[in-house]
């Protein structure tokens, strides 16, 4: 098997313009590449569920701060390809910055609401990026449903509300995260850990687990089930805490004590690498 690579706009309407007229469904994965097993796994639902999958690979400079990691983010265009090809992937557009950028946007996406809190809040510019660039993804690639993995629960809740709002004709579909052994979230970004660093960084799924537990004991109120997780991020030396927060599934902030379906969330800085992570529980009702 092998995917066609696509760098243009233009090529890349024109190739699923013509599967559309022949009446296939087209599954979309956006990435920024450096492709794992999380990113797979997407690829996997988009191949399973569609007749044509395309993977989008572009590091976005939109949604990179001044200080933040874009001149080393990790790249590898050719393995990239590859993996796509394994998974079954027909499609791969990787266009350059000019491509998408060819002068600066005077045009920006925004959904303050669904943004502000958590990651928006140590990223003040971030998620302005990530929605203006899958806003103009999904006016390339057009209708179809698109892979997000719920690792970046508040990206999925950021691009969904976009679609939404804008009535763009995509289907946003959440996937599970993908963990390695010991629980550490697959991110590209891990590679920057330090050997002792990576040990460490397998406080942030204890922690989830530390509060998940708590709040599956009936503890409803966030600011202990927050504290419980911190002190955990505590126990690795290495890890210095972003944010921990335990809040209402569907708005991402408590509203009161916790209640029905609930997220936990982290971002955990451990040297180069800034760690986020996330999983959700249930309230147990009160017996009658
Ligand atoms: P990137 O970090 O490359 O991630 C691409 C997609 O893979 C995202 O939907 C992300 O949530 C998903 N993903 C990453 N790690 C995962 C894991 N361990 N398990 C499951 N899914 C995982 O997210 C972006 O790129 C960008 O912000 C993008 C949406 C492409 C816009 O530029």
């Amino acid at each position: 098997m092998s995917a066609t690579v696509l760098t243009t706009i233009s090529a890349v309407r024109a190739a699923l313009d013509e599967h559309r007229v022949a009446g296939r469904t087209i599954g979309f994965v956006p990435t920024m590449g450096y492709l794992h097993t999380g990113h797979r796994s997407l690829m996997d639902a988009s191949v399973a569920a569609n007749d044509v999958s395309i993977v989008s690979i572009f590091v976005n400079p939109l949604q990179f701060a001044a200080t933040e990691d874009l001149g080393s983010y990790p790249r590898d265009l050719d393995r990239d390809v590859e993996s796509c090809a394994t998974a079954g992937v027909d499609l791969v557009f990787a266009p350059s910055v000019e491509e998408m950028y060819p002068r600066p946007m005077a045009t920006v996406v925004e959904v303050p609401d669904v943004a502000a809190p958590l990651e928006g809040a140590s990223r003040p510019e971030h998620f302005a990026g990530v929605a203006t660039v899958v806003a103009k993804l999904f006016s390339i690639v057009g209708p179809c449903r698109a892979y997000f993995g719920e690792k970046d629960w508040q990206q999925v809740a950021v691009v969904t509300r976009m679609a939404a709002d804008l009535s763009i004709p995509v289907e946003v579909v959440p996937c599970p995260t993908m963990r390695e052994a010991d629980g550490l979230a697959m991110s590209s970004r891990n590679v920057y850990l330090t050997p002792e660093e990576r040990e460490q960084a397998t406080a942030l799924r204890r922690a989830l687990d530390a509060g998940l537990a708590l709040v599956a004991d009936g503890e409803t109120d966030p600011v202990v089930v927050e504290r419980a997780m911190a002190d955990v991020v505590a126990t690795a030396p290495l890890g210095k805490l972003d944010y921990a927060a335990a809040v209402q599934a569907d708005t991402l902030v408590a509203d009161g004590p916790l209640h029905d379906e609930i997220r936990l969330l982290l971002a955990v800085r451990f040297g180069r690498a800034r760690l986020i992570d996330n999983d959700g529980g249930v309230v147990p009702t009160a017996p009658a």
